[in-house]
């Protein structure tokens, strides 16, 4: 914002005219696990080609557990495909922030250990945000803050293939602790609550980012969000100019 006088009196405080940064533009991306929700993300990331986009991945609020709780995480034996195990006021409370042009604290946090690091990262608000998860399209609160809400879609048989594979190798599991895990908490959870959020979509996308017609949807509706938000910026911007030339 150009700041024309010295001093405390600047455009922002008089006007309380909102800067382009206090306008993130929030992209939910819901759906299985195992459905290539980060691989999509990451296409929309790269066909954007615009500076400021940062991929939440809501798996950093996974509530922290108690050593018991910890003891049948490893067991397999703990339900993390449950809505309560995610912490949305944390999740809220941050998506709040970026929205109003502040930075915010985002937990790290590890499938490994099942818990939570020690140390958390900052962000700043960006342009775009995409939020993916499980939940992503789950909490009415985040709902409100979204701009454009995605279902990724993807056949059972693939999701749980791509999850044994991904577990196995990146987050310290074994075969036969993903399957139990799989027909416990994650499939049957997977009908009760992930599957439901299609109904609260925008889009919905089959195939992950193999759909092209898809893909480029949903980046040209990004594209014309962006650019309809800085043409109300700048016309903002000029008609309190306008105001200052009056005085
Ligand atoms: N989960 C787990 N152990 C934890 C925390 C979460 O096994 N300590 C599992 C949950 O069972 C949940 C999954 O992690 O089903 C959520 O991550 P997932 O959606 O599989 O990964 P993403 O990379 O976010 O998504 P995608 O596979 O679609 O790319």
């Amino acid at each position: 914002i150009p700041d024309h006088r010295d001093g405390e009196d600047t455009i922002a405080k008089r006007a309380h005219y909102s800067p382009p940064w206090a306008d993130v533009s929030i992209i939910g991306v819901a759906g299985s696990s195992g459905s290539g929700k980060t691989t999509l993300s990451h296409a929309i990331v790269n066909s954007l080609n615009l500076p400021w986009v940062v991929i939440m991945s809501m798996d950093s609020f996974y509530k922290p557990l108690d050593p018991e709780s910890s003891k049948k995480a490893f067991r397999n034996e703990w339900d993390f495909d449950a809505p309560e195990a995610i912490d949305f006021d944390e999740l809220v409370n941050c998506l709040r922030d970026l929205k109003a042009g502040k930075r915010t604290k985002i937990p790290n946090y590890s499938f490994e250990k099942h818990a939570r690091l020690e140390n958390s990262t900052v962000i700043y608000s960006p342009h775009v945000l995409i939020l993916e998860g499980i939940f992503a399209l789950h909490d009415s609160r985040v709902l409100d803050l979204m701009d454009m809400r995605i279902y990724c879609e993807a056949d059972a048989d693939t999701c749980l293939s791509r999850r044994i594979i991904r577990d196995v190798r990146d987050r310290g599991r074994d075969v036969e602790g993903c399957i139990k895990q799989w027909f416990a908490f994650v499939k049957p959870n997977f009908e009760n609550y992930v599957q439901p959020q299609k109904n609260v979509a925008d889009i919905i996308v089959p195939r992950g980012i193999e759909n092209r017609v898809a893909m480029s949807m949903v980046t040209q509706y990004i594209e014309r969000r962006l650019l309809e938000k800085s043409t109300r910026h700048r016309a903002a911007l000029k008609s309190l100019e306008r105001g200052y030339d009056s005085e």
